[in-house]
């Protein structure tokens, strides 16, 4: 069974935990300084140490992959803990902290040569995240193998050239789900603000936005190219649509698009 060391279980550390716990392959150390007691009682059946500072490890106990999954601004206090402990070369460092680049990594834990970034995403928590993946070149063809693998059980892995990539996908595959659940939500306010009841709106919407996407991946073509087959000339959705491009929205997401990939460089710096 292969040890995960898992640092920082907050909205993402747990959503891939979750991913991972049920496949029964792997064991977990967590360290997080206050959720660690209700992580403990919440997955007590299953191959858990929790803990609450990288201080508190074993100095001498090997890891296959220590999991970074801090904010940004925990990573430095993170990293300057781990430098205690004795880290075994053929550890993997996997880090799905946005921006944050890899030499930031080398640089302090100077025994490791297997580095990777991840970007995920949440919905990791149902195996169904959207993981970019960037490898360091000195990392080992196996433990690129074996970190392919880990993430293959949170859901689908792309691999990009290199880190300027996971930033610009940050913008996109990392922040989308909120960028993605505000839509919904804009369309549900709407279909409330009409006369359905909550539940109605939900269902409306929910099923909308997952035949959309079905059916977009189903007839392999472009969003783009179905949005004129869905417009009837003088129709209803052509009514919406006219005021969607009124309101520039091709502009808007271009802006938060940028503003979230401006972000992630910040957080790297
Ligand atoms: N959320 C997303 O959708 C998403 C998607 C892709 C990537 N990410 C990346 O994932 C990282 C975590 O994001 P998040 O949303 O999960 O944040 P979060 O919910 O705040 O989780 C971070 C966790 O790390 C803990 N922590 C802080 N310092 C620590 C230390 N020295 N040792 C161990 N644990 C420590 C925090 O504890 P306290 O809260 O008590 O400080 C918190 O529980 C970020 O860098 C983000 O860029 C997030």
């Amino acid at each position: 069974m292969k040890k995960i060391l898992l640092i920082g279980c907050g909205h993402m550390g747990e959503a891939l935990l979750k991913s991972w716990i049920n496949t029964k392959k792997y064991s977990f150390t967590i360290v997080d300084p206050y959720k660690f007691k209700t992580l403990k009682k919440k997955y007590k059946n299953s191959k858990i140490k929790t803990i609450k500072s990288i201080l508190l490890l074993d100095k001498f106990e090997e890891f296959n992959f220590i999991i970074l999954a801090t904010k940004p601004k925990d990573l430095n206090n993170a990293l300057v803990e781990l430098s205690n402990i004795k880290i075994n070369s053929n550890t993997s460092l996997v880090s799905v902290i946005a921006g944050k680049k890899i030499n930031n990594y080398k640089n302090k834990l100077k025994n490791i040569k297997n580095f990777f970034r991840v970007m995920p995403n949440m919905p990791a928590a149902i195996g169904q995240s959207m993981n970019c993946i960037v490898f360091n070149k000195t990392s080992s063809i196996s433990k690129r193998k074996e970190v392919i693998k880990l993430f293959s059980y949170s859901g689908k892995s792309i691999f990009l050239k290199n880190e300027n990539q996971i930033d610009m996908a940050t913008a996109i595959s990392g922040s989308g789900p909120g960028f993605v659940f505000n839509l919904i939500d804009a369309m549900e306010q709407g279909a409330i603000k009409l006369g359905f009841e909550k539940q109605i709106a939900k269902t409306l919407v929910y099923e909308t936005f997952k035949g959309s996407i079905n059916l977009l991946i189903h007839n392999n073509i472009r969003a783009k190219n179905l949005v004129k087959t869905v417009a009837t000339k003088g129709g209803t959705t052509e009514a919406g649509l006219k005021i969607m491009k009124k309101s520039r929205v091709h502009k808007i997401f271009a802006d938060l698009i940028n503003e979230a990939y401006k972000k992630a460089k910040d957080q790297g710096q």
